[in-house]
């Protein structure tokens, strides 16, 4: 049957297609063996159909080009005009060509309902991904799926403070590994153990403390005192009072070198204590009653440091090792002073907790 329908062009085109989807081109799934049309323009089988249990066989370009108008069966020997198909065929041509048309009707309605799908890149979108943002120097301007901002060349690192929530996700791949369970009973008392210098803190914790300390190697343990606080902060400020002396004429002068934490101006003048006062960096204090704060691995340099001004005299030093756990420097030696700070909020990165 003739299908006027079909004009060879259309042909032409469906030919290049199949030959383009058998050339491996990824973008393009390759077509049921009954779309495939024969090289030479359609009509009986050709050998290889009929060794195929007369389905069509599937194979690559035509190696004698496609430009022929005639086909003719080598077992007819009849010749059929090009224009001339069976109409099964042209009727799944038909349908495939408005199943495509149908997907690309469809895809298009999608993007323009659902703008912010993450498999959809409107033109917008597009435009945000490749073109540099203003002021920026074009790496990733766009927000990431986590709603932050994304990280350009221009990002400023805050080192204000330091939240541990990189820590979360470790946290909770661990699962109930790490579970803690608070029985109801427990902590009823004022007193966990009256006869232990901190009579507040649970016997079970110190051992802790003491256990984790002597596996990592960060820090002496054995003859000092285990005390608890609301975290170092609070630590801080009950060593800053402990090493005070009560009758001195004038406040002690509490020092750090530069570099040094940001919030230890605050937290030594926040109570405005008669008792010691903020006289900030160490390398330019005169004077000798003084308190030192050493911290190491410092924040914000990360430097590894000892006290500047030693604990002669009547200096003293409160030594913050905060960071001194294996994920932030290696643990080069066992640390041995008077007094140590650590605090679960870098250790294990539960700030919320208050643990010090
Ligand atoms: C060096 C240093 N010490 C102490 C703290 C405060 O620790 P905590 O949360 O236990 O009060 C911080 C917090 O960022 C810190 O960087």
């Amino acid at each position: 049957t003739r299908k006027a329908s079909s004009p060879p062009g259309v042909m032409a085109a469906s030919r290049r297609r199949t030959s383009a989807e058998f050339q491996g081109d990824g973008s393009l799934m390759p077509p049921s063996a009954h779309v495939v049309a024969s090289p030479r323009g359609g009509g009986a089988p050709s050998r290889e159909e009929h060794a195929n249990g007369g389905r069509p066989a599937l194979r690559g370009a035509n190696p004698r080009g496609g430009s022929s108008v005639f086909s003719a069966t080598k077992l007819t020997g009849r010749r059929r005009p090009a224009g001339r198909m069976p109409l099964r065929r042209v009727a799944i041509f038909a349908s495939l060509a408005l199943n495509v048309a149908a997907l690309a009707l469809l895809r298009h309605r999608y993007v323009v309902s659902h703008p912010h799908h993450p498999g959809v890149v409107s033109l917008d979108q597009q435009h945000h991904v490749c073109a540099p943002q203003p002021g920026t120097s074009g790496a990733a301007a766009s927000a990431p799926s986590t709603g932050k901002p994304g990280v350009t060349s221009d990002s400023v690192i805050n080192l204000d403070h330091g939240d541990p929530t990189m820590f979360e996700a470790f946290w909770r791949e661990t699962g109930d590994a790490a579970e803690l369970v608070i029985p109801g009973w427990q902590t009823m008392s004022y007193f966990s153990d009256v006869s232990n210098v901190c009579w507040f803190m649970e016997p079970d914790f110190d051992q802790q403390v003491r256990r984790l300390h002597r596996t990592v190697g960060n820090a002496a343990v054995d003859g000092c005192h285990v005390l608890v606080g609301t975290g170092s902060t609070q630590l801080l400020m009950a060593a800053l009072y402990a090493l005070s002396p009560a009758g001195a004429v004038q406040p002690t002068s509490v020092v750090s070198t530069a570099p040094f934490y940001s919030w230890y101006p605050a937290v030594t003048d926040f109570l405005r204590s008669g008792l010691f006062r903020w006289a900030g960096d160490a390398n330019s204090f005169v004077g000798d009653a003084y308190i030192e704060l050493v911290c190491s691995p410092n924040n914000p340099d990360g430097a590894i440091r000892d006290a500047l001004l030693g604990s002669g005299g009547a200096g003293k030093a409160v030594h913050d090792l905060a960071y001194y756990w294996p994920q932030y420097t290696p643990i080069t030696r066992r640390a041995d002073h008077d007094i140590m700070l650590f605090t679960m909020s870098k250790s294990t990165g539960h700030a919320g907790t208050r643990i010090g």
